[in-house]
């Protein structure tokens, strides 16, 4: 497919203007029907060209720099052949943070954000010195924007069991110079580490798809790791092992909160009770879905 980028005047990029790389690039993107085509297409010039889209007032008729047009075409290709715009820039923005991200390392998502800032609520209901774990840490978005906003006063364990995605967790914490502990231990093992009625707050986004249902998720999201994305047969894997083996680790105020996928609420919250948690309050997202569930054992 490349030759097609490629074609700008006969093959030859020499001379094209910011305006017009930008242009091609939107539509290059807009003709293969890719969604975000205007925002990805900026995203990637931005990214190559160190300029913002104001810029095309003032430097639109000015000629883009051979090197810097090949790369964006290079970009921009990767895009058409299902890359995500955020591997293709190696950054992501996660409630106002720029974190790196790659392949290897699931990309956070806006509804994380539900989780964190409800996550945030309960804490500050609790007091200072606590401890929080945060399960299934990828990227480290969850801990690392609880630990910008809640400063120094916690102490914030992110875990961690894919090695790629471990090196995008201590990059993103380093990056940000946060007081983090990262442990790279499995879910099912690491409890072993904390004392009982040790932690105040474990926050997890799992894995929750169903495994079976992986194979039809879209081309984008499938270039994301698979030890991501699968939450095993019924996609409730992980809420069970966070039951069966970290409950035990809450102190007595303590608390836990988890992302859920679409219509996985009931169930969740069926998990929790069974293991005598009495208060649960699920939590919804902006599209009014069912993205988060707090539990705790005292009313
Ligand atoms: C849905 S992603 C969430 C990543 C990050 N917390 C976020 O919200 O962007 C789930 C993460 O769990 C990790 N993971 C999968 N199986 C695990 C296990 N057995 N133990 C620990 N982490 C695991 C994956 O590598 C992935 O980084």
């Amino acid at each position: 497919m490349i030759w097609l980028i490629w074609t700008w005047r006969g093959n030859d990029i020499t001379g094209i203007t910011f305006r017009e790389i930008y242009k091609k690039g939107v539509n290059l993107l807009k003709n293969r029907n890719i969604e975000c085509y205007k925002t990805d297409s900026l995203l990637m010039f931005e990214e190559c060209f160190g300029l913002k889209f104001k810029d095309l007032i003032i430097k639109g008729d000015n000629v883009a720099p051979k090197d810097e047009v090949k790369h964006y075409l290079k970009m921009i290709d990767m895009r058409l052949n299902g890359f995500p715009v955020q591997y293709i820039i190696g950054h992501c923005e996660f409630m106002g943070m720029d974190l790196e991200v790659g392949e290897g390392v699931l990309i956070p998502r806006d509804d994380t954000e539900v989780l964190v800032r409800q996550t945030i609520k309960q804490i500050k209901k609790l007091g200072e010195k606590l401890k929080i774990v945060d399960l299934c840490s990828g990227s480290g978005a969850v801990a690392i924007s609880m630990k910008s906003i809640l400063g120094d006063s916690p102490e914030i364990t992110a875990l961690e069991l894919s090695g790629l995605a471990l090196n995008y967790l201590k990059r993103n914490v380093n990056k940000h110079n946060l007081d983090i502990k990262i442990m790279h231990e499995d879910i099912a093992k690491g409890y072993e580490n904390f004392m009982d009625k040790s932690i105040d707050c474990i926050v997890c986004n799992p894995p929750y798809i169903p495994s079976e249902e992986i194979e039809y998720l879209n081309s984008d999201v499938k270039k994301e790791p698979h030890l991501a994305l699968d939450g095993g047969c019924d996609g409730l894997c992980f809420y069970r092992i966070i039951c069966d083996k970290w409950l035990s680790k809450l102190s007595e105020k303590g608390f836990a909160a988890v992302e859920i996928g679409r219509g996985q609420g009931r169930s969740v919250c069926d998990i929790f009770r069974k293991k005598g948690l009495e208060n649960i309050k699920v939590y919804k997202d902006i599209n009014n879905i069912e993205r988060v569930v707090i539990a705790k054992y005292s009313k």
